[in-house]
């Protein structure tokens, strides 16, 4: 596996390969690597020549107060872990290789409305931030397909919003969630939950997941839902929420009965964590 950090060695790097015709697979993170991001990252080395990794903590996403000076840093086992896995390139650029000083990078790119829902509330400008590195780690890159979690299912809708919009000659490739034995979905947060915490953080996907057996038991109405996944949530003790939200899957507007394919999505804090999490469900 080759590691670069500068823009210009990822073109030098990869501008033969896509010459001789070779498919280039992306999986964009922010590293402290885990079984979801792997599983992402064994799909593109499946599906594609060449897989391209980029870890990159992106200042841009995250807002005042945020966790950007706590997120966590495992560069080493993370290289390890993508040579490992048969990656061929590992971009780890820094923060002035991307922007600059700062000062001369005046370039933002925002999908509306999607952006503005869910996380969209509590967390403003991060999308926006999301898009800027997305679009520039795509222009660099230049891959074929890249893949993202359905984890992150609103980054999800709005990155494949905005490659639509811009005309990026890209696929964007949805990849599962993966859970812990429980059913917790895996984060690089979820390492600074304490044991307790750990255990409340279970009745995330429990609340998920009862409330699809709702509805298949034929509850159709959105209120009666949300407020079995808050009921559910409340009683664990330790999550505030955020949001409870069911909404429809292709744009997240938000719906007062499952009429059509739909998303739950919930953000809780359990202690100072904020985790999020979502699932598909159907009226059929
Ligand atoms: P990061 O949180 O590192 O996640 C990188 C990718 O891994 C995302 O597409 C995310 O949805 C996926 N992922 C995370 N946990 C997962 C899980 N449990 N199962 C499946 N996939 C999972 O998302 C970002 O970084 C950034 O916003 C980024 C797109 C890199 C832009 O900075």
């Amino acid at each position: 596996m080759t590691t670069i950090e500068t823009i210009e060695g990822v073109r030098g790097f990869l501008d033969p390969m896509r010459r001789a015709g070779r498919s280039i697979g992306f999986v964009p993170t922010m590293g402290a690597l885990h079984a979801g991001h792997w599983s992402l990252i064994e799909r593109a080395r499946a599906e594609c020549d060449v897989v391209v990794v980029s870890i990159f903590v992106n200042p841009l996403q995250f807002g005042k107060g945020e966790d950007l000076d706590l997120y966590p840093a495992t560069l080493d086992a993370d290289l390890a872990g993508c040579d490992e896995r048969g990656v061929d390139l590992a971009f780890c650029p820094t923060v002035s290789e991307m922007y600059g000083d700062g000062q001369s990078f005046k370039t933002g790119v925002r999908v509306s409305d999607l952006s503005e829902h869910l996380c969209g509330r509590s967390r403003a400008n991060h999308f926006d931030g999301v898009c800027t590195v997305v679009a520039k780690l795509f222009g660099i890159v230049g891959p074929d397909r890249a893949y993202f979690g359905e984890k992150d299912y609103q980054q999800l809708l709005i990155v494949r919003r905005m490659v639509a919009d811009l005309s990026i000659p890209v696929e964007i490739v949805a990849c599962a969630t993966l859970r812990e034995r429980d059913g917790l979905a895996i984060s690089s947060r979820n390492r600074f939950l304490s044991p307790d915490q750990r255990k409340a953080a279970a009745g995330i996907y429990e609340s998920l997941t009862s409330a699809v057996e709702f509805v298949h038991a034929g509850q159709r109405n959105i209120s009666e839902l949300s407020a079995r996944i808050r009921h559910h949530l409340e009683t664990s003790g330790q999550a505030r929420i955020d949001y409870v939200e069911i909404v429809d899957a292709a744009n997240l507007e938000s719906l007062t009965e499952i009429d059509r394919p739909a998303r739950i999505c919930v953000a809780v804090h359990i202690g100072e964590t904020r985790l999020i999490d979502n699932v598909a469900v159907d009226a059929m």
